[in-house]
């Protein structure tokens, strides 16, 4: 089997690159592409990705890259539709059109946060910013163009690799006594590496399944909020790492109107993955393993 990356050096493409490695041959491209082989990896470029694809004629092609700067994309919704929807769809009749399978990746952020129930995959869409909108264009010109396709809503990604929450929240608690983190936007985190190696499993089965093609929810089980979330790192910091200083004496609650952002961001960000787990018989770990597993990798 023949495996074409693209966005390798992200959180999920990193651990794609390992997941994947033993399913056949990985040709895994960032934007910067490979001059040599003539192989284009920048989603600007929709000619460069078609002609890609067409010279390489990989049996998969996993695409984790995107515009994933949620505020920024406020302010260039041209850019972030070109790679958040335009290069997917072009991917997608490249896919169609050499008999590949297409891997995407999408978000809890097509649907408007309201109510309290986990997001379903037929639930009504309604995004609330311009990378939700983006992303839900992705998926509609994925299914529209291309019946070999995967396409994995996830939410809160984190990987140890890198920037992320956890650091950035550990780093603050150790600079103030006073940290004030959102409670009403709520969500499972969810590790890159797991949703690496569901995507391997995934592949694998739909080689010999086509007919589970089609749009799932992947995402840790359980919710949180981003101060609860805050609370466990930090409770789990001071287990893992008594020595610690951290100068952090209150941790408060606020509502995300206390920290006003370009885009809005919605409230409800649980995604039942249900699905997922029935159709390629796995289980998803609860939210907490992960970020346990990723804060005893990063202290
Ligand atoms: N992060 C989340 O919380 C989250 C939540 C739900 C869904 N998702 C989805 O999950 C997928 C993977 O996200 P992630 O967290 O791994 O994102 P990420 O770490 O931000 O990685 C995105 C990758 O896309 C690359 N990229 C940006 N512009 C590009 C271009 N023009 N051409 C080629 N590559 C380009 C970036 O490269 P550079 O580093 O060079 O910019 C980066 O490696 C995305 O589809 C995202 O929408 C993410």
């Amino acid at each position: 089997m023949k495996i074409l990356l693209l966005g390798k050096n992200g959180q999920v493409g990193w651990e794609l690159q390992r997941s994947l490695a033993p399913l056949g041959e990985l040709v895994a491209l960032d934007r910067a592409g490979d001059a040599d082989r003539r192989l284009c990896g920048d989603l600007q470029d929709l000619d460069g990705l078609r002609s890609t694809v067409h010279a390489l004629q990989p049996d998969v092609i996993v695409n984790a890259a995107a515009h994933t700067a949620v505020d920024r994309a406020e302010s260039e919704p041209e850019l972030a539709r070109r790679l958040n929807a335009e290069a997917p769809s072009v991917l997608a009749e490249a896919a169609r059109a050499t008999g590949a399978w297409l891997v995407h990746y999408s978000t809890d952020y097509v649907f408007d946060g309201s109510g309290t129930e986990p997001w379903r995959e037929d639930a009504t869409t309604g995004p609330l910013n311009v990378y939700g909108r983006t992303k839900l264009e992705g998926e509609h010109a994925i299914a529209r163009a291309c019946p070999r396709h995967l396409v994995l809503r996830t939410s809160w990604v984190y990987a140890a690799r890198g920037g992320n929450f956890a650091r950035t929240m550990l780093r603050l608690a150790a600079e103030r006594e006073q940290l004030t983190v959102i409670d009403d936007q709520l969500g499972a985190p969810t590790g890159a590496e797991l949703i690496a190696d569901v995507t391997a499993h995934a592949i694998r089965q739909l080689r010999q399944r086509p007919q589970d093609a089609g749009i799932y929810h992947l995402a840790a089980t359980g919710a949180t909020s981003w101060h609860g979330y805050a609370r466990f790192v930090l409770d789990a910091a001071r287990a893992l790492r008594p020595d610690m200083k951290l100068a952090v004496r209150d941790l408060a609650a606020v509502p995300s109107s206390a920290f006003p952002t370009p885009a809005r961001r919605p409230h409800n960000s649980r995604l039942d993955s249900r699905r997922l787990q029935d159709v390629f018989g796995l289980r998803l770990p609860p939210w907490q393993e992960g970020v346990m597993r990723m804060l005893t990798e990063i202290l």
